[in-house]
Formats: C-alpha cells, sequence, structure tokens
C-alpha cells in the first residue's frame, strides 16, 4: 500500500471512530438522571415520544465496541500499513496466511502421529481403533461425497464395504489407487458394433454372464452377442468376463459390483458411448501418511470382521 493510502484509510478510521465517541457523548448530554414523565414535545396521531436517557446497558455496548475496535487496530494490522503488536504478522495479515498458520500449527502437533501409524502395514493401521477413528473422519470429509458417507457409492461411484474391487482390492492396490487416483477407459462401442450388435451383447453380458433375467419380450440374438463378446471385450474384461483389476475392468459376471446399473438400457447406454470414470489421486493434496490412515479404513470397511476380532 502506498503512503498516500496508508495515511488515508488510517486516518478515515480514526476519524469514524473518534466522531462516533462525539456523537454518543453528544447526545448524552443533558440527560436526567432515571426516567421522566417528561415527552419529546411532538405528537403524531396522538402518540407522543418519552424523553428517557439510553438504557445504561446500551451505551455501555456502544462504548464496549469502541474499545474493542480500538483493542483490534493496535493489535492486528488493520490500520493501513501498521502491522500491529500482536507478534507473527510482520507481512501483513491474509486469510491464507492465516490458513498457513492454522495448517503448519495442525502438522507440527498431528505430523508425529500420522508418521507414527505410517510405519505399520495397512493391516496393522486398520486394526487400531484410534487410527480408524481418524480414517473415519479424513474419509468423511475427503471422500464421502463421492463414495457416500456410508463409503456404500452411488450410481458411477464404487461401493468401498463390498468385497468386490475394480482395482483390486490388496491393501497396496488400495493404497496405489488412493494415492495416485484411477482413469477406467471403457471405450464407446455404439460406432463399431451398430445399435444391434450393441443390443445384442448388452443382452449377453446381462443374461449369460451376470445371471439377470432380461425382460419380458427383450429381442436380442445371445448367440450373436456371445461372439461379440469374444471379439471385442475379452481384451480387458477377460475372457470369461471376470475383469481385470489393472486396467480396471470390472467383473461383469457379479453385477453387484457394477456401478453404472444393470438394466438393459443402462448397460447398452455404457456399451454404446464409454465410460471414464475418475478416482482422483490424493498424493499431492493429502500426502503419503493420510493416504496411508485412509488406505487403512477403506480396507477395514470390507474387513470388518478380521479387524474387529483382533481388538
Ligand atoms: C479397453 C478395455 C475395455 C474393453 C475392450 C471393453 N471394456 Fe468394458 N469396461 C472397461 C473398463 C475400464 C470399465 C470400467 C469403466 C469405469 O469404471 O468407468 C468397463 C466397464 C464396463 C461395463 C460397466 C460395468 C459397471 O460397473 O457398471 C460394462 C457393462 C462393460 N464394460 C461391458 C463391455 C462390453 C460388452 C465390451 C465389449 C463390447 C467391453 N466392455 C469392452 C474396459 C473395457
Ligand atoms: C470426485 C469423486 C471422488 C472422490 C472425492 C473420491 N473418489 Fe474414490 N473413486 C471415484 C470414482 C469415480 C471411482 C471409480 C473409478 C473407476 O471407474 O474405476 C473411485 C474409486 C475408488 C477406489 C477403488 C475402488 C475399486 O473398486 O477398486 C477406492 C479404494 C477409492 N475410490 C477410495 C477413495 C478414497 C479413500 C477417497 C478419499 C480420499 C476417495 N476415493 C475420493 C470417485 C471419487
Amino acid at each position: 500500500m502506498t503512503t498516500f493510502w496508508s495515511w488515508y484509510i488510517s486516518l478515515l478510521t480514526l476519524f469514524t471512530l473518534l466522531a462516533l465517541l462525539w456523537l454518543i457523548f453528544a447526545t448524552r448530554k443533558g440527560e436526567s438522571k432515571g426516567p421522566t414523565d417528561q415527552t419529546m414535545g411532538h405528537a403524531f396521531d396522538g402518540i407522543e415520544e418519552y424523553d428517557n436517557p439510553l438504557p445504561k446497558w446500551w451505551f455501555l455496548l456502544f462504548i464496549g465496541t469502541l474499545v474493542f475496535a480500538a483493542g483490534y487496530l493496535v493489535l492486528y494490522p488493520g490500520l493501513g500499513n501498521w502491522k500491529g503488536l500482536f507478534p507473527g504478522y510482520a507481512d501483513g495479515w491474509t486469510q491464507v496466511a492465516q490458513w498457513q498458520r492454522e495448517v503448519d500449527k495442525a502438522e507440527q502437533q498431528y505430523g508425529p502421529i500420522f508418521a507414527r501409524y505410517s510405519a505399520m502395514s495397512v493391516e496393522e493401521v486398520a486394526k487400531d481403533p484410534s487410527a480408524m477413528k481418524m480414517g473415519g473422519r479424513l474419509f468423511s470429509t475427503y471422500c464421502s461425497i463421492c463414495h457416500g458417507s456410508d463409503a456404500k457409492g452411488a450410481m458411477g461411484f464404487p461401493n468401498l464395504t463390498d468385497g468386490d474391487w475394480r482395482w483390486g482390492g490388496a491393501p497396496d492396490a488400495i493404497r496405489t489407487t488412493i494415492l495416485h487416483g484411477r482413469m477406467a477407459a471403457m471405450p464407446a462401442w455404439g460406432e463399431i458394433l451398430g445399435d444391434s450388435g450393441v443390443r445384442d451383447v448388452a443382452a449377453y453380458v446381462r443374461q449369460d454372464l451376470a445371471g439377470l433375467k432380461l425382460p419380458e419380450g427383450a429381442q436380442a440374438d445371445l448367440e450373436a452377442g456371445k461372439k461379440l463378446f469374444a471379439v471385442n471385450c475379452t481384451a480387458c474384461h477377460g475372457a470369461e468376463g471376470k475383469g481385470t483389476p489393472a486396467m480396471g475392468a470390472p467383473d461383469l459376471t457379479h453385477p453387484a459390483g457394477w456401478i453404472y446399473g444393470s438394466g438393459l438400457a443402462q448397460l447398452q447406454q455404457t456399451i454404446r458411448y464409454g465410460r471414464n470414470g475418475q478416482m482422483p489421486a490424493q498424493l499431492e493434496y493429502l500426502g503419503e501418511d493420510k493416504v496411508h490412515i485412509l488406505a487403512a479404513y477403506v480396507y477395514s470397511l470390507s474387513h470388518k470382521a478380521e479387524a474387529v476380532a483382533a481388538q
């Protein structure tokens, strides 16, 4: 801030405070002690106004706000370039710096606790009740918007409490998923297979692979669907359709783990237009130590029995 603006703001602020102080005392002058019968001397529609002094509590509250303002402006930066007497604001006060100070403080306080868990394996951390409490809170804060507060997922977001894993459920796989994120690439088949091809292969996936009934009157050639699947889909979903975790290609024989729906229309939509589910990487955002605890927490959700038995 240039000197001019610094002075401009400072003087304006101080002048306003002084003017308010003057105003409160000026209007208080001449008041009588206690309530009076006197009125202000004007009447509207027969209604008159008593000339009573300001209530004491109101007066004191007003003075209190002025004292607070003065104290605040001495301690904290507020008056132009004045840095305030309070230590640590030498560079002035900003929201970002304040946030950073609090984050640094929290890191100092909690860093050692996180580091202790990082030295343990994911399975061990999953058995530690206080680590799991921390994990639960981290999950609510950073993951529940997508995976749900109960971690059971939603359309497009996988359930993390079941045994179905698109990218693998081993502790290391879960950790890698959270650290570096995942980008699933299911290609669009509409133009390649045409409408009837999409219809046939969708029906094949639903009935023959997933074991779900087709709706009454559904028209599809399951044999043709099977052939199309063998040619186009097995590279990723595997010869038997059981999926390939390295690619995030889900097991198509187990519809409970699907995230885009198992209705024929939903299957056709998935196959016709493809899908690109994305799990955002957390390494830069949360750091390795927090991710370690989160991995253990996610692991514990589908290994509840083990985690509880060990306690
Ligand atoms: C290049 C690899 C690849 C090929 C080839 C492929 N898929 Fe997929 N498929 C994926 C991936 C990866 C996903 C997960 C997409 C996501 O999570 O967003 C997926 C998801 C799906 C789903 C959705 C499952 C759910 O969770 O709801 C269906 C159904 C499906 N594929 C069927 C097929 C069919 C039928 C074919 C052949 C016509 C096929 N896929 C070919 C990689 C592939
Ligand atoms: C912006 C939404 C979003 C947020 C936030 C998010 N996720 Fe995900 N996550 C996804 C999506 C989408 C997938 C599925 C990707 C795919 O299609 O394969 C996924 C997949 C996963 C998987 C793999 C599941 C499997 O079946 O292999 C794990 C584990 C996971 N997330 C954990 C977490 C954790 C822990 C957090 C909190 C740090 C988190 N996610 C935050 C969207 C999100």
